[in-house]
């Protein structure tokens, strides 16, 4: 089935060129990584940044940002989510989607799936993510959970380049975000969505302006 809607999917999508030298993006071609609701990738396409393919692992409304907005999808579906899953498998899958699209750039927006190897080699310093906590505290996919829960006053966003390990990398940009007295988990989380749909694609444009990810 993944194979099938992927194919549909990228029809419409043109190639583009790749210098391949790490961290360096001359003619920069962005593909954007969803799992979720896709906000941040809907934020990213408003303020203009040229997004040229998006990646989905699961079936996610984020795929419906993308169609929305007339940017070629592509479903590449984890079949499974426990002990067996072959992520390496998954990631020269990816790494030739990517690259069949000329991508240069890929900014992770809520992507639920550790990438292997074989994705961080082939874009070695040009793999950008947000997440919703300040690195290197609460790392992992209940960041917003596990600091609420261990009770800090503060917490935030924090952009950074993406390397092999998970929310590990140099730091691009961070922005604070008190907890509120009675504060919940989504009450949270989408008050620092609000701050990560500002501040990842001003990240995104300054790489853009720049031609090369600033570390
Ligand atoms: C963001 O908070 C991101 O940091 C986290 O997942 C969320 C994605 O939100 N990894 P959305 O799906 O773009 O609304």
């Amino acid at each position: 089935m993944s194979v099938t809607r992927e194919r549909i999917l990228l029809e419409t999508a043109a190639p583009g060129e790749s210098d391949g030298a790490a961290g360096s993006v001359s003619a920069v071609h962005v593909g954007v990584l969803v799992s979720g609701t896709g906000t941040i990738l809907h934020a990213i396409v408003d303020a203009g940044i040229p997004v040229e393919l998006v990646v989905a692992d699961r079936p996610c409304p984020g795929l419906g940002v993308a169609e929305r907005a007339g940017i070629a999808a592509a479903l590449i579906e984890r079949d499974r989510f426990d002990a067996g899953f072959d992520r390496t498998a998954y990631s020269v899958r990816l790494v030739d989607v990517l690259i069949g699209h000329g991508i240069d750039l890929v900014a992770m927006a809520g992507f639920g799936t550790i990438l292997a190897e074989p994705v961080h080699d082939a874009f070695s310093g040009r793999i950008i993510n947000t997440h919703p906590a300040l690195l290197p505290a609460f790392k992992g996919w209940h960041a917003v959970r596990d600091a609420l829960a261990y009770g800090v006053k503060v917490t935030g966003c924090t952009v950074h380049v993406a390397g092999l390990d998970v929310d590990t990398g140099p730091i691009l940009a961070q922005e604070v975000v008190p907890v509120l007295d009675g504060d919940t988990e989504s009450a949270l989380q989408e008050r620092i969505k609000e701050v990560e749909r500002r501040i990842y694609p001003a990240v995104l444009r300054r790489i853009l302006d720049q031609g090369t990810v600033p570390v």
